[in-house]
């Protein structure tokens, strides 16, 4: 049988465990082989789930590339701890996937593009939306030539009440920011995919924080944990003359929650929940639907790993690349920037 590719892990916690582990099982070439996590509890877990052994679990990620020849490393860890690790890894020889938001700054961004070029691994950000069904279809429109070309998307993710309350990695030291950086990142990334990740030009945007730091019905406990923001609304522009409309939020004074991705090309439309496409057919204005098919098994992590270590194995560009996630980290970095200067800013 041919040789297995050898995944070390940073950060065993809840994603690890609960998303990208079926991912690695259901892979026949892969075996996680070291796992790193400063807490002991979530080796135990981790440990025991991925049958690694006692001494193949490390507190310090550093002395796991050090002492575990690794062929591939999945980063896990908090928002604001995903560059150093990402870097170190690479710089270990290893290809990476690092879990979304890719870093908090541009800075960070560059420094994982640049040890990437430097170690010629293979490197990947792990936004996992693009690879559910419903987005997966979305491809296809675009593919097919069905949207012509896309200036416009209009974006929203809204949760009413809904600061996540399972952890600690909501806090601004390891989050970097709020819903922006849990939720918005997602839809944009998937937007920008789905537009050919157009040249940004500029954002204006602001960002609140009303509901989240008071006692009141959530679940979300602020003797516990303060978070740094809670909603955030902005509008960016494109080099090429298009535009995002984008509005997130963890907690909302809003009629309901909202989980739509709309763009607009010059010769169709479409949406994903639910997923229409738009277009006139028959001198008519028409929206089509689509038979998803249940069966289709497509669990979007399990498809990003999948995708990943065959890019890798093929030799093919990577699923979602650097360059792609610094296009995003520069939207998120104008919309902090213009909430703080209260004006439009360039990005
Ligand atoms: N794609 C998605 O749908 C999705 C969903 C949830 C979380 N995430 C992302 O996954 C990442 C982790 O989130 P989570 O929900 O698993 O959080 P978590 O708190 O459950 O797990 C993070 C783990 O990292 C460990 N850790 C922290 N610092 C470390 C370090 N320096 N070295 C080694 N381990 C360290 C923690 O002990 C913890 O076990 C975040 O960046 C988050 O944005 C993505």
């Amino acid at each position: 049988m041919a040789k297995k590719f050898r995944v070390g892990v940073i950060g065993a916690g809840g994603i690890f465990q609960g998303a990208h582990w079926p991912g690695w099982k259901a892979l026949d070439n892969c075996e996680i082989v070291a796992i790193a996590d400063i807490r002991d509890s979530a080796l135990e877990s981790a440990g025991a789930l991925c049958e690694v052994p006692p001494d193949k679990r490390f507190t310090k990620y550093e002395d796991m590339l050090k002492q575990v020849k690794l062929d591939i490393v999945d980063v896990c860890t908090p928002n604001c701890y995903h560059a150093a690790p990402t870097i170190a890894a690479l710089n270990a020889g290893a290809h990476v996937i690092v879990e979304k938001p890719c870093a908090t700054s541009v800075a960070e961004v560059q420094k994982m593009i640049a040890a990437r070029d430097k170690a010629k691994k293979q490197f990947m950000v792990a936004q996992s939306l693009r690879f559910q069904p419903e987005h997966l279809a979305m491809r296809r429109w675009v593919d097919a030539g069905l949207l012509g070309d896309i200036y416009y998307a209009r974006l929203s993710l809204l949760r009413p009440r809904g600061v996540p309350a399972w952890g600690d990695f909501i806090v601004k030291e390891m989050s970097a920011g709020g819903p922006c950086y849990d939720l918005a990142v997602h839809i944009l990334d998937l937007a920008l995919s789905l537009m050919g990740h157009p040249e940004p030009v500029s954002v204006a945007a602001n960002y609140w924080l009303e509901i989240s730091n008071k006692p009141s019905i959530m679940a979300h406990d602020p003797k516990r944990y303060t978070v740094p923001d809670e909603m955030a609304a902005g509008f960016v522009r494109f080099a090429n003359g298009a535009c995002i409309s984008l509005e997130t939020s963890w907690a909302l004074n809003a009629p309901e929650g909202t989980y739509n991705v709309f763009l607009a090309g010059t010769k169709g439309g479409m949406q994903n929940n639910p997923l229409t496409l738009v277009r006139e057919e028959a001198g008519l204005l028409t929206n089509t639907s689509v038979q998803m098919n249940p069966d289709s098994g497509i669990a979007s992590h399990s498809e990003e790993i999948r995708r990943f270590v065959e890019s890798i194995k093929k030799g093919l560009p990577s699923p979602v690349p650097g360059e792609q996630a610094l296009i995003t980290q520069r939207i998120l970095d104008g919309i902090y920037n213009s909430a703080k200067k209260g004006k439009e800013v360039k990005v």
